[in-house]
């Protein structure tokens, strides 16, 4: 490689780490992003442009093609739809490395890996590895999707003896990967890749659809290591360390997401959410009385505080209630009350949900808050306006070792002198358990959709 594109590649890098330095916070993500795509800029072209590389009309096709479709994709979607789009695109980045195995087995010489009956050794084993790890991406992408998209039950699939098979298909994985590198057979490499993506399958079927979130970064994880391997195959560094890069970020993500939810990595994968546990059995027939109030009640009730909590979940992005919660913040502030808003790291289904959205109604970042460190400010508040969230606000979390959610680390608005829960009903959130905060003297209900219900509330302020 000349020292020109070594460079440019390098330059490369450095915007991809700036990228993710700027993606971590909500106030730097828009220059995060911007780094990310001049990264990629340069990194096209600068392989575009190496010696070797033709058929320009065919790769302007594809670039063209692609780029269209990420576009419309992109325009169109709804938030609460981007895990399953996420995953719908780890697949390609699965199957791309899979492709790119192949065509390197069929034609080594193209690749300067060797030739047909002579292929480095290191070089099968870096396909090996990239293509099987592109294969368990692939296919563990698309159940993904197909649980997120509502195509597959988000139930936990089990069929008998899942350990004993999972177990058979790592060890067959294992024996293809050295007998393949022993003899760069074509067969055993095509057996390996099925096998793979049959791996694939099974780790994700039985996976919960609350835990979706951690699996999702999971295959990331996966992709960017796959792409990494094929790096190694193509001889290009900056595959290697932009893979590297995916690989340790999703791997990095997917632990915060466990911590956050004070759960192993281990038992995401191979232990679904026991929705169903004693505790949440004895809970579920118990009727207990509730106080509902209008948004009239709520609006009396807010402009007599002086500090207001708000603390989003699920259910305002599912309502798309973000822009309405801002203008009661406004009319809040206006009377000189102090509105501050708390986010739990897993409110909502995907990581950094809450901020992105509260980031599109133009909150202002100085506002919002992490659970550390807005934990102990609910009790000199008066008011936590909870709006779509509940699990994240469970006190089960603290106090009941039965559980599912015992050990996660929540929001503590039972210490507000008043918290206001809005919601449509008395359903229980994403972990399927009742919340004691609803029947305590404490809480209000505000019964409606998230947004209506916000809505009202700010014409209620208003008069
Ligand atoms: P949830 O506990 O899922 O509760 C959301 C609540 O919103 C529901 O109780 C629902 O009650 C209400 N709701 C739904 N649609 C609504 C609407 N249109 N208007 C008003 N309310 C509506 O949400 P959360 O507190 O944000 O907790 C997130 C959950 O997801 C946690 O269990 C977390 O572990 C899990 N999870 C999250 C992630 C990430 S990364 N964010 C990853 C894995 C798992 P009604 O039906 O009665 O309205």
């Amino acid at each position: 490689m000349s020292s020109i594109a070594a460079l440019l590649y390098l330059a490369a890098s450095v915007c991809f780490i700036m990228a993710l330095k700027g993606l971590s916070s909500p106030v730097s993500a828009r220059r995060g992003n911007l780094l990310g795509m001049a990264g990629m800029g340069i990194a096209a072209a600068t392989t575009l442009a190496m010696p070797g590389v033709g058929n320009y009309g065919l790769i302007l096709l594809g670039i063209i093609a692609g780029g269209t479709a990420g576009a419309v994709i992109a325009r169109k979607i709804a938030m609460t739809a981007m895990p399953q789009l996420v995953a719908a695109f780890h697949s390609l980045v699965g199957a791309a490395a899979v492709l790119i195995a192949l065509a390197a087995l069929w034609s080594p010489q193209a690749y300067g890996i060797g030739h047909d009956s002579d292929i480095h050794f290191a070089s099968l084993i870096e396909m090996s590895l990239g293509a099987a790890i592109g294969a368990i991406t692939f296919s563990g992408s698309v159940v993904a999707f197909a649980k997120l998209q509502g195509l597959l039950s988000g139930k936990p699939l089990r069929f008998p003896a899942q350990r004993m098979v999972n177990l058979a298909l790592a060890v067959g994985l294992l024996v293809l990967l050295v007998l393949f590198c022993l003899t760069a057979s074509k067969p055993i490499f095509l057996l390996l890749v099925l096998l793979a993506a049959v791996a694939g399958l099974l780790l994700i079927l039985p996976v919960g659809g609350a835990d979706m979130p951690v699996v999702i970064s999971m295959l990331n994880s996966y992709s960017g290591w796959a792409a990494s391997g094929i790096g190694f195959t193509l001889g290009n560094q900056l595959l290697i360390i932009t893979g590297a890069l995916v690989g340790a970020s999703g791997a990095i993500l997917s632990y915060i997401m466990c911590k956050a939810m004070n759960r192993s990595l281990l038992n995401v994968i191979f232990g679904a959410l026991k929705n169903s546990g004693p505790a949440a059995e004895a809970e579920a027939g118990e009727q207990k009385p509730v106080k509902a109030g209008s948004p009239e009640d709520a609006a009396f009730i807010l402009q007599n505080a002086s500090s207001v909590i708000i603390v989003p979940g699920y259910g305002m992005a599912v309502a798309q209630a973000q822009h309405a919660v801002r203008e009661v913040a406004e009319e809040l502030e206006k009377e000189g009350i102090r509105v501050r808003y708390a986010i739990h790291p897993v409110a909502g289904r995907m990581p950094g949900h809450m901020n992105v959205l509260l980031a599109e109604a133009n909150v202002p970042y100085d506002s919002v808050f992490e659970l550390e460190e807005i934990n102990p400010e609910f009790g000199t508040t008066d008011v936590a306006y909870v709006i779509g969230a509940n699990d994240v606000t469970n006190p089960a979390a603290k106090n009941n070792p039965q559980s599912p959610i015992y050990g996660m680390p929540v929001l503590e608005v039972a210490a507000a002198k008043t918290v206001i829960f809005v919601k449509r009903g008395m359903s229980a959130g994403y972990a399927g358990i009742d919340n004691e905060l609803f029947y305590r003297d404490n809480t209000m209900m505000l019964f409606g959709d998230a947004k209506k219900v916000t809505e009202a509330l700010v014409k209620a302020l208003k008069q």
